[in-house]
């Protein structure tokens, strides 16, 4: 059975007070929040711009004694270039757009070089079957269910179909789901076989961080039982 994973995304974070507003999730998730979802944007792959490695490093640092595990999604254009520097920054998932990679085999062997483990994201317009043959040496597929680029955005129940393809041939892989996910339609995810839920403004932004982390794991648990 795979685990119920909750994933706040720092995208929703206050920036200017970037790993304090971190410890306030962590603190709210109270031991729940393990992972935190670290969105990399070049503004080529996607029409905006984040932050990059340096941020990364100063926040793994910062929550050292945390011991969180780094999911970070490259929404680069060349995910090849960024695998050493998220690496040496803290990184410890390396998710990149089968999209933007020309050879994907390339990137998945430079990202296990350097002791990361391998995520693979397909954008709302990628089928599924684009991601099967590499599916078998990923930790973790992202079925993305909003166009990746900015946080808050609408949900689109339309990627389940992706998701169910993938839960059905992979019972024990990791699937993330990424994009307008939060108390409201989490069901629709966990029921499809997401297990990894990306929350950045539902989390963020809640007015009560604990009840919601609770929530989108609680639905996980609930339906990977099943
Ligand atoms: C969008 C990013 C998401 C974003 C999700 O391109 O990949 O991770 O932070 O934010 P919400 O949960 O607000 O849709
Ligand atoms: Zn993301």
């Amino acid at each position: 059975m795979v685990c119920s994973i909750v994933n706040p995304s720092i995208l929703s974070a206050d920036f200017a007070d970037l790993a304090c507003d971190c410890q306030r999730i962590l603190d709210a998730g109270n031991g729940d929040v393990k992972w935190l979802h670290i969105d990399i944007m070049d503004g080529h792959f996607v029409p905006n711009i984040s932050f990059g490695p340096p941020v990364l490093s100063c926040l793994t640092k910062k929550l050292a004694d945390r011991k969180l595990f780094y999911d970070c999604h490259m929404m680069v254009s060349n995910p090849l270039q960024w695998v050493e520097p998220m690496a040496e920054a803290g990184g410890s998932q390396y998710t990149f757009h089968l999209e933007a990679a020309k050879d994907p085999q390339a990137v998945i062997d430079k990202v296990k070089q350097h002791g990361m483990k391998v995520g693979i994201a397909i954008k709302p317009g990628t089928p599924v079957e684009d991601v099967i043959p590499w599916a078998n040496q990923a930790d973790m597929i992202l079925v993305m269910t909003v166009e990746p680029g900015f946080g808050g955005q609408k949900f689109m129940p339309d990627m389940m179909p992706k998701v169910r393809v993938l839960r059905q041939k992979y019972p024990e892989l990791n699937l993330e789901v990424d994009g307008g996910l939060g108390e409201g339609n989490v069901d629709v995810a966990a029921e499809a076989g997401a297990n990894v839920i990306v929350a950045g403004t539902s989390v963020f932004k809640s007015p009560d961080v604990a009840t919601t982390v609770q929530v989108l794991k609680n639905s996980v648990e609930k339906h990977s039982a099943k």
